[in-house]
This record gives C-alpha cells, structure tokens and sequence, in this order.
C-alpha cells in the first residue's frame, strides 16, 4: 500500500478551520469540497493516460489524455457525497458509482446495503472517498467490495485518518495496488472511535443533525 499524507500549507489551513467547531455546515461543505479538489491532484497523479496528436493553430502537437475506461469515483454514503463535488470538479469526465456500507450492530461488521457500480471493475481506476478514516472497518469493507468486483488500481480519499485505521488496511490490502491519499494523519481514536482532534461527526457537520 502506498501512503500519501499531504503537506500544503493551503490543506492544513483548510483543515483548521474545518476542524473548528465554531465552523457551520455551509462553511464545512465548502471546505472539503475544496480539500478533495486538492487531494484530488495528488490521488490522480497516476491517472492512465494516453497519447494523442492535436492540431493548435500554429502545428500539430502530441499531449496526453485520460484514457478509456474512464477513472470510477465511488463515493461511500452518506459523508462520502460531501467529497464527490471537489473530485468531479478536477476530472468531470469521471464515472460516479455509490457504496452505502452499515455496521451490522449484532456482528459489528460493515456491510453493504445500497451500490451502484458497473460489474466488472477489472480495467477500472477507482477512488473511494470516505473523510474519515477511523477503524478502518467501512474503508476496508469499501475496498473489498470493490476488489470482489475485479478492481486492481484502487485509491482512497480520506480528509482526516487516525493512525489506527491506516494500520486497519494495510494489513488487509497486503500485496494489492492501493493508495491511500490523506489531508492529515492525527493522533489517534478514543475509546468512541472517534479520530482525535479530529473534527467530529463528518455526516453531522457536513449536513447537520439528522
Ligand atoms: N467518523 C467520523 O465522522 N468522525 C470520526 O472522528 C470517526 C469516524
């Protein structure tokens, strides 16, 4: 597994004020849409693209494109969606598939209960955006499912990660093609599982109490 915690002034900025709990819902919408933005330049360095020969009007020229199949953005529900705006944003030629994972409360496992992917993912880059990484139970489950699915090339984009997590899916993508792009590794999960500092309860502050 690859690890990438970036280190932009601008993202800590942003960070800290999306961490403020003085911070409103319009506010904190905005911000990780603009985070993703960022993060979403570093997830994306290694975007498969291909070689094209293009006219400008003074000669021709060979660039680069991204090529087909077309990168798959997965967002898991619910906080997840909060992410989807900044990343379409960079590549909006991206195809969007959903995951709703749930943690079964007599197992405790995550499991799934809405997607919209296409079947065969074995040619597809994907990026899962999930803000908090915390357990690593909903990621890891993610990124199963996504595998299960034939996925090799899997990127994640998680806003804040407890060290705990990460730990969580390393051990479980072991020897699999997966990168994980973060804004900021904190300290660590109390014993509610919420990451410290962190910045609390990412669905609630992204769209409120519901
Ligand atoms: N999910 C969140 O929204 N916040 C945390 O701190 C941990 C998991």
């Amino acid at each position: 597994m690859r690890l990438h915690v970036a280190d932009h002034p601008l993202i800590t900025h942003k960070l800290t004020v999306l961490r403020d709990e003085r911070t409103s819902s319009p506010v904190f919408r905005q911000l990780a849409e603009e985070l993703v933005t960022l993060l979403a330049y570093e997830a994306t360095r290694a975007v498969r693209t291909e070689t094209v020969e293009i006219r400008t009007p003074v000669t021709t020229t060979t660039g680069l494109r991204i090529s087909e199949p077309r990168p798959l953005v997965v967002p898991i529900l619910r906080a997840g969606l909060g992410m989807l705006e900044g990343m379409v944003k960079l590549i909006p030629t991206a195809e969007v598939g959903f995951l709703g994972m749930v943690r079964n409360e007599e197992t405790l496992e995550p499991s799934t209960y809405a997607e919209r992917l296409p079947d065969d993912l074995s040619d597809r880059q994907c990026f899962v955006l999930d803000p908090m990484l915390a357990t690593g139970g909903s990621l890891g489950a993610a990124i199963e499912f996504l595998f299960k699915r034939g996925a090799q090339d899997v990127t994640a984009i998680c806003l804040l990660a407890a060290p705990e997590g990460v730990a969580a899916i390393e051990k479980q993508v072991a020897g699999r093609d997966v990168t994980l792009v973060l804004g900021a590794l904190d300290e660590r999960l109390n014993e509610r599982g919420y990451i410290v500092p962190g910045l609390g309860d990412a669905g609630d502050r992204l769209y409120g109490t519901v």
